[in-house]
């Protein structure tokens, strides 16, 4: 079973507040995401291996460290995902980036894959799925399988704001994926939607509605 880790930072707590807002408009709601993306990271990359290598300061030769095994890629499921981007890039500038498009069918609920454009090598990669909301899990289920079927099996998911239903569609079809969240709400709506939640994270993001 995976395990999930809810980011119970005050710093992150604070900003997921203003972003919940219906009054917080899109400049400020992408900026909240970046910084809480940026604090998510910190904590997500707390287990990458070191290694020792030398180096000579102004002083003297030492012995320092460097983060050491597979490389990393940041895969954003679009639109929503690509809010999370910038934030882990900002501390990890040297990381590829891949694209799922998958937007839920408003009727069904089902996503529906629309693209994919991975690194070449990201089955030797560290990847890290973002997307701001787990809602069913079906958009993240089936990212997550897209990337099993290219051979990747280092995955971890980081979500902002996940629904209980999510989590455990999760857990069940990806036991090996880690799920990293800002909070896990209350339920889902009869339009799965998220709630309490803070709405559609994609227009919110990107003033599309
Ligand atoms: C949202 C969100 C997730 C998905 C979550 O994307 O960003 O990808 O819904 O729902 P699920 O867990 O029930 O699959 P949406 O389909 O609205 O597309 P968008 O990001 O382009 O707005
Ligand atoms: N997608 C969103 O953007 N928000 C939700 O609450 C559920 C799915």
């Amino acid at each position: 079973m995976s395990k999930v880790v809810v980011f119970d930072h005050p710093l992150i707590q604070h900003k997921l507040s203003i972003m919940r807002s219906k009054e917080t408009g899109s400049k400020d709601f992408r900026q909240l995401l970046t910084e809480i993306s940026m604090l998510m990271g910190y904590e997500i990359t707390r287990d990458f291996p070191l290694e020792p290598y030398e180096i000579e300061t102004p002083i003297c030769k030492m012995t320092a460290k460097r983060i050491s095994g597979k490389k990393l890629a940041i895969v954003p499921i679009l639109r929503a995902g690509m809010g999370m981007v910038d934030g882990m890039l900002s501390l990890m500038p040297v990381a590829k980036v891949g694209h799922i498009g998958l937007y839920r069918n408003e009727e069904t609920h089902e996503p529906v894959v629309y693209f994919c454009k991975l690194p070449f090598d990201i089955q030797q990669r560290t990847v890290i799925v973002t997307d701001p909301m787990l809602a069913t899990g079906g958009s993240c289920c089936d990212a997550l399988e897209m990337l099993k079927e290219r051979g990747c099996d280092n995955i971890r998911l980081m979500c902002l704001v996940a629904a209980p239903e999510g989590i455990a569609r999760v857990q069940r079809e990806h036991p090996d994926v880690d799920i990293f969240v800002a909070a896990i709400d209350e339920r889902l709506n009869d339009d799965a939607y998220i709630v309490p939640g803070l709405g559609d994270a994609g227009d919110r993001i990107f003033g599309t509605k």
